[in-house]
């Protein structure tokens, strides 16, 4: 175990290295300045956030970590290992993050243990985010972006907002609002919803505002149900996320509209479930079935009779006949 222990300190060590190589180029480097600095400026991040989450550039040649890192006297095999650095078919090694505003990726004590990497071209052909592959040290579906920074917050407020990416942290963050964190670079696991509970019971999903961000919405209230944590959801407007919305209204109006338009998973599904289903009767009973299906989730058969008596002052139904539909569909899982 020692020698499995001193390989993944190895990573560990590695990782920090990497991001305090691409923050120095950020701050320091000719391009870094010109190019990352001034993009992160341009979307309105401040100098302060920009340093609380390390966020860093690499510079756009084949090699400038490797050989940073071998000059410093570091091993070539930890920058493969934790997928810094790739190999092409003809053996040649090269930097994975080149020409990208990076994002170290913190474990919640705070170790760096992998990357997001923003391009800077607008050219489609391109992706968008690069991120670490899985690695020793790194386990995506176990991480949260943004937790280490936002533990705190979140006990304090018994609260933790979640967003789909890493500038949706770094922006409600700046609006002030630091309970918040990302399930960046995968939708959302199971293991991250536990990850949340040790810190809080009450999660309030920030997706984006279009098609895809309210059907993961949806999907991730189920599943926090499920663990038994308590969930609302806030919508953006015209396809806006949190990013977005912030630098759109200020931090002052963006805060106002996340605690005023929060609204619990039952109202949540009922306003977007009956917009799409107008006054058709058949499908707005599928829409009553669809909500207690949500609610049939619930461990807790106090909060389970609260939400029924909600649904059923709502939706105009009666409690009995929510009930039935709500057994039958408890009976049907086991
Ligand atoms: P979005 O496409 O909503 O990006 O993906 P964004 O965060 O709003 O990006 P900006 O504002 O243009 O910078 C949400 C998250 O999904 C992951 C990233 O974690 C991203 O923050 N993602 C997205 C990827 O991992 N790869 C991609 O190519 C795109
Ligand atoms: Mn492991
Ligand atoms: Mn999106
Ligand atoms: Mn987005
Ligand atoms: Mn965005």
């Amino acid at each position: 175990h020692i020698a499995a222990n001193n390989a993944r300190e190895s990573l560990y060590v590695i990782s920090q290295y990497a991001a305090a190589f691409f923050a120095n180029e950020l701050w320091t480097g000719e391009q870094g300045r010109a190019i990352g600095l001034s993009y992160f400026k341009e979307r309105g991040f401040r100098e302060d956030i920009i340093r609380k989450f390390e966020l860093g550039y690499s510079p756009d040649q084949w090699d400038a970590l490797l050989l940073s890192a071998k000059a410093a006297g570091h091993q070539e095999e930890y920058l493969s290992k934790t997928g810094l650095t790739v190999h092409n078919d003809n053996g040649r090694i090269y930097d994975r993050f080149r020409g990208r505003v990076m994002f170290p990726i913190h474990n919640f004590t705070g170790r760096v243990i992998g990357f997001g990497g923003r391009t800077l071209k607008t050219d489609k052909n391109v992706p968008k985010y690069v991120n670490s592959p899985e690695s020793d040290i790194y386990h995506k579906s176990n991480v949260l972006y943004g937790l280490f920074q936002a533990k705190k917050a979140i006990r304090d407020a018994d609260n933790c907002y979640l967003v789909e990416g890493y500038a949706d942290v770094l922006s409600v963050h700046q609006a002030g609002v630091e309970n918040v964190v990302a399930s960046s670079g995968t939708s959302l696991t199971v293991e991250q919803i536990r990850l949340i509970g040790r810190f809080t019971q009450n999660v309030t999903i920030l997706y984006d505002g279009d098609a895809a961000g309210i059907k993961a919405s949806l999907r991730g209230l189920d599943m926090i149900l499920e663990e038994g944590l308590n969930v609302k959801v806030v919508n953006f407007p015209d396809g806006h996320d949190p990013d977005s919305y912030m630098h759109r209204v200020g931090a002052g109006a963006f805060k106002n509209y996340i605690e005023n338009n929060r609204k619990d998973f039952i109202l949540y599904k009922a306003d977007i479930l009956l917009k799409e289903a107008g006054k058709d009767p058949i499908k707005r009973a599928g829409i009553i079935r669809d909500i207690v299906e949500s609610i049939a989730k619930i461990p807790d058969d106090i909060k389970v009779s609260v939400f029924i008596r909600e649904c059923s002052h709502l939706l105009q139904v009666e409690e009995r006949m929510l009930l039935t539909e709500l057994n039958k569909m408890r009976s049907a899982k086991f």
